[in-house]
């Protein structure tokens, strides 16, 4: 249905019309044997969820909810670098289908003109010291209009058909999702991470700029330095100490 040009990626779907979280279905399905590049896909979602327990608001027909097992032979402090390879596939399937120029903001956010398009929500599976699967959720605003958002987000959030003036094909963007991130997938674990690394800042917002990360530890205010090799980011404030970040919500341009 979806003409795919991939080996792995998509060559299993669950589609569901209505289910409360591809996240949850994709995490049961990983847990009990289900091949990599397995994709659990719906056209609602009535209990979305983001990152740090927000909600994610899925509404039927316009999105793309998915979740994609991945099951690479990797230790567990790996699997951050997947966001980062999933954005970096996210950005160029959107370039790709729509000609739009979207860009990332760290870790896991998809912009366009400041105004999120997409989130990626990555999640684990692992043992001590190997991945079993990563679960890699990917929530694309496409076909909404802006009366589809509820008040409180308008102002942060976008769809692909908002910035483009046309509706966008949600099967052609998911098909070319799966091929853009089979290939980084196959790039990353030849090459390592250091061609996904220069990839991502070239689409960073905040590279160079004045950034605000909170951290559960705290605010830090600095220069935005970019990524390690490892996908943490680094921040130099004032006094010229570098800050490396593992998780944080970020403010740009303050
Ligand atoms: C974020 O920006 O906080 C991440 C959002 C991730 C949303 C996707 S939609 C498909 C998958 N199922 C979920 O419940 N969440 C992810």
């Amino acid at each position: 249905r979806l003409g795919l040009n991939t080996k792995t990626l998509g060559q299993v779907i669950h589609y569901e019309e209505s289910v409360p979280s591809t996240q949850k279905i994709a995490h049961d399905l990983a847990g009990s044997g289900a091949v990599e590049g397995t994709l659990v896909i719906a056209d609602e979602q009535t209990a979305g969820r983001g990152r740090l327990m927000r909600e994610w608001h899925s509404s039927s027909g316009n999105g793309i909810w998915m979740s994609l097992i991945m099951k690479p032979h990797l230790p567990p402090q790996k699997a951050p670098q997947f966001t980062l390879i999933t954005a970096v596939a996210v950005v160029q399937a959107i370039e790709d289908v729509t000609g739009l120029q979207p860009q990332i903001k760290w870790p896991n956010d998809i912009l366009i003109d400041g105004k999120k398009v997409t989130g990626i929500l990555t999640e684990l599976q692992a043992e001590s010291d190997k991945i079993n699967s990563i679960i890699i959720g990917i929530g694309m605003n496409v076909n909404h209009s802006i009366d589809h958002f509820p008040d409180e987000i308008r102002q942060i959030a976008t769809s692909l058909s908002i910035e483009k003036g046309t509706r966008i094909s949600r099967s052609k963007l998911v098909q070319t999702v799966l091929e853009k991130m089979e290939s980084l997938y196959s790039l990353y674990m030849k090459e390592g991470f250091i061609p996904i690394k220069l990839l991502w800042e070239s689409y960073a917002v905040s590279i160079g700029k004045r950034i605000r990360a909170r951290t559960i530890n705290g605010t830090i205010e600095g220069t935005a330095l970019g990524i390690t090799e490892e996908g943490v980011l680094k921040i130099e404030d004032g006094e010229g100490t570098i800050h490396r970040i593992y998780s944080a919500d970020i403010e740009v341009n303050i």
